[in-house]
């Protein structure tokens, strides 16, 4: 089994670093391929916890070499400060690698994402304000400053200057700020090159050659379905593609060599940043979800929004990802409620919808269509296999597999490592 996605089947935040844990030693290769430090993954190891916002989370396992793909936009002094916080509490980093043909987040990115953002005003995204959107911009305008870039000085100062040519008569006449030099910039990305150098790589073709010669090559997705920037909530969304293809694409690996598709599936639903969220709850029950469920963004530490599981989003999930399987995590949140609703469709105008409209207009005007599950009172984190689960959580479960489209092949019911429950191996 030598290469698997694995992605968000909701907003963000299911807990993938949980289902990376699972697969732990096993893995050779972790990729990330797409997003950049929007991303957050906390991962616990031992009795450590590290948040990781732009590095792929096999960085912490050391037979694992890390990959940031060329779909990611990396923030040099980031991607520095994160290796070295990690370098300061022992982890050896050196195996990471860094594509060539990954874009750079520049500090004129952030400044644009910042003060568009506060243009907007009400109308705002809620990004995570770390120039994430205004550099796959620039990508797409074919503007974009790549790490390939840093070493050859010449084409960098002409790359920037001509990227701050159009952005600075907007930062000037729109938004009435200073206008950016471009020979700082050149300057602050030149200190980074020398040490970014080591990790730079034809990532592609080590990739490739890998999963052809049978290793287990993990793409590891940031954000989630919903915040794909063509499959999701758009305009709420971020700038890329979280879904399996974007794995294709921002590794540069074809289709045909990736074998399972796993979508991580919170038992409840939660987002950060505005947009459209038909099942979120502003009553007792969503702060309760909060709490127990410790949802504060790793990245923004903004509080998450809350709601019960949606199945119509986990159906489009499994449609638009060709998921193969679900992890389903934080069933143990749930635990001491009587009954769990569960929205198993939506009311759109008075008619009754089983798939998440295309339209953005019926997609706000969604009412949830919930059916009542039984709960439960038991402890669940001890449990290590499906039956040692209450009936009424085992019916759960069974109920959202069914609704969902894909079998449920662990879950995760503690914040431990070990609390999870394995049914089928991913790597089988
Ligand atoms: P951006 O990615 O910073 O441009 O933000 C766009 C939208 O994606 C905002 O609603 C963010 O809150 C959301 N977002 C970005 N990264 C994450 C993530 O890792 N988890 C959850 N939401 C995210």
């Amino acid at each position: 089994m030598p290469a698997l996605v694995l992605l968000g089947a909701q907003w963000g935040d299911e807990g993938k670093g949980k289902a990376t844990d699972l697969l732990g030693g096993s893995v050779d290769y972790v990729v990330r391929y797409q997003g950049g430090n929007n991303a957050g993954h906390t991962v616990v190891v031992g009795d450590q916890k590290y948040a990781l916002h732009l590095l792929p989370s096999g960085i912490l396992s050391p037979g694992c070499t890390p990959v940031i793909g060329n779909g990611v936009v990396v923030d040099p002094a980031v991607l520095l400060s994160e290796l070295s916080g990690l370098n300061d509490r022992g982890v050896d980093t050196s195996k990471l690698l860094l594509s060539g043909n990954a874009h750079l987040i520049t500090p004129y990115h952030t400044t644009v994402d910042k003060v568009t953002e506060r243009f907007l005003g009400k109308r705002k995204i809620g990004t995570t304000g770390r120039g994430i959107g205004p550099t796959y911009a620039d990508k797409i305008n074919r503007v974009g400053i790549r790490v390939q870039d840093l070493y050859d000085e010449s084409i960098l100062e002409q790359k920037v200057e001509a990227a701050l040519d159009f952005k600075n008569q907007i930062l000037a006449k729109l938004y009435n700020r200073r206008a950016i030099e471009s020979g700082k910039i050149v300057e602050e990305l030149l200190a980074y090159a020398e040490q970014i150098k080591p990790y730079v790589a034809d990532t592609t073709l080590i990739l490739n050659n890998a999963i052809d010669e049978g290793k287990v090559v993990l793409f590891e997705g940031g954000q989630g379905t919903l915040l794909d920037v063509d499959h999701g909530t758009y305009p709420f969304v971020t700038s890329s593609n979280p879904t399996a293809g974007g794995a294709c694409t921002g590794a540069g690996v074809g289709p045909t060599k990736i074998n399972r598709v796993i979508g991580i599936l919170k038992a409840y639903t939660t987002r950060v940043g505005a947009g459209p969220f038909p099942t979120e709850l502003f009553d007792k029950d969503g702060e309760a979800l909060r709490t127990i469920g410790g949802e504060r963004g790793v990245t923004t530490g903004r509080d998450r929004r809350c709601g019960w599981f949606d199945a119509v989003i986990a159906r489009y999930a499994t449609r638009v990802n060709g998921l193969t399987d679900f992890f389903l995590t934080k069933l143990d949140v749930l635990t001491g409620w009587e009954q769990i609703p569960v929205c198993v469709a939506y009311e759109i105008d008075g008619k009754r919808v089983e798939e998440l409209p295309y339209s953005q207009s019926d997609f706000h005007h969604a009412k949830p269509i919930y059916e009542m599950l039984p709960g439960w009172s038991e402890d669940i984190t001890k449990a290590k296999t499906f039956s040692d689960l209450p009936k009424n959580a085992q019916a759960y479960v069974k109920a959202l597999e069914e609704m969902s489209g894909a079998p449920i092949s662990a879950i995760g019911v503690g914040p431990g490592r070990t609390e999870t429950i394995e049914i089928n191996s991913f790597l089988s």
